[in-house]
């Protein structure tokens, strides 16, 4: 069969509204900043998996390690019926876990949730034709928003991977988790990906690699905005700046004016001071007792937490009490 058609939650409009209400928010701010979603429009999406295969970029390799080695583990733990994954993008290391999952068999539907209708409709296709008898439903949504829009009975285990939980700030994290046990019932699922604390000599190159591509991931940003709000962001006058922030233990991304500026973007005019900076992402490094601390607050019980063979990057399974 092939992949169904996919369930719009979320459409131009509603995009459209949340980045204006975005971007007066965080550039009428003190300190400036906006939030890392909309770094992903389609050349975003391809510089972010340019990224993943970069030398520094250790993430990536790092969590595809932890699931290659467990997941025939997870698959027989969890014994998945429906498998839902949040923020799915292309879907490439759930592959290792769709292969576990239906190599044991009782595993039925694949629900992959994306704000990207392009990402969305390139990976549904892909994987239906791949694994012949698995329902695919994707669900173009906002895993901070459509969690109650996820498709119910059968044991569900929900995949969150890549770190990406570590994007959410701390209040928005409590807020995501705990929906997400709203959303489950006792008993079922959740795995996440988080990359974990270290050296910040081993972090800050991940974000802010030899070849300049991260720079240009982060730029991307004002690409978006000029071309969806009709901005006049310069983005080469903005420079490109990993910081490790050690109170908060997470890597903050930033661009940084070179000069003065004045941007028009909506009703707005936007000035920069030089040497300003907009900060643009912030991706949190977790500890283990963190993980499951901030699991348990919500109703979540650790059953299980993995690391690759360097201890770089951190995987969690926790069920739903
Ligand atoms: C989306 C969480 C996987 O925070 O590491 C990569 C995005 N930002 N380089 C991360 C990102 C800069 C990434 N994740």
């Amino acid at each position: 069969m092939g992949a169904e058609p996919l369930e719009i939650h979320l459409d131009d409009r509603d995009l459209s509204r949340s980045l204006r209400r975005d971007v007066r928010l965080g550039l009428t701010a003190t300190e400036k900043w906006l939030p890392p979603k909309w770094f992903y429009d389609s050349r975003g999406s391809e510089l972010f998996d340019e990224i993943t295969r970069l030398p520094e970029y250790y993430p990536t390799r790092a969590e595809r390690a932890v699931l290659a080695a467990r997941a025939t583990e997870i698959a027989e733990l969890t014994g998945a019926k429906t498998l839902i994954e949040l923020g799915s993008g292309s879907s490439e290391k759930t592959r290792l876990l769709l292969d576990a999952c239906t190599q044991r068999g009782g595993l039925g539907t694949f629900v992959p949730l994306d704000v990207s209708v392009s990402a969305l409709a390139g990976s549904t296709a892909a994987l239906a034709a791949d694994y012949p008898g698995l329902r695919v439903r994707g669900i173009v949504g906002d895993f901070t928003r459509h969690l109650d829009r996820l498709p119910t009975g059968g044991r569900r285990l929900v995949i969150f991977l890549g770190g990406t939980i570590g994007n959410l700030l701390p209040d928005e994290r409590a807020e995501f988790v705990a929906g997400m046990r709203a959303a489950l019932e006792a008993g079922d699922w959740l795995l996440v990906g988080t990359d974990l604390v270290k050296d910040p000599a081993v972090i800050v190159p991940a974000y802010d690699d030899a070849a300049g591509v991260t720079a240009e991931f982060n730029r991307n940003v004002l690409r978006v905005l000029n071309r969806e709000l009709d901005a006049d962001f310069d983005p080469a006058g903005f420079a490109h700046v990993a910081l490790w922030n050690a109170e908060h233990e997470w890597i903050e991304m930033r661009l940084r004016a070179e000069r003065s500026m004045r941007v028009r973007v909506l009703d707005l005019d936007v000035d920069f001071a030089a040497g300003e900076d907009l900060r643009t992402e912030v991706s949190a490094k977790f500890r283990p007792e963190g993980i499951a601390g901030e699991l348990a607050a919500a109703g979540f019980r650790t059953e299980r937490f993995w690391t690759d063979p360097d201890g770089l990057f951190g995987v969690t399974l926790a069920r739903a009490a």
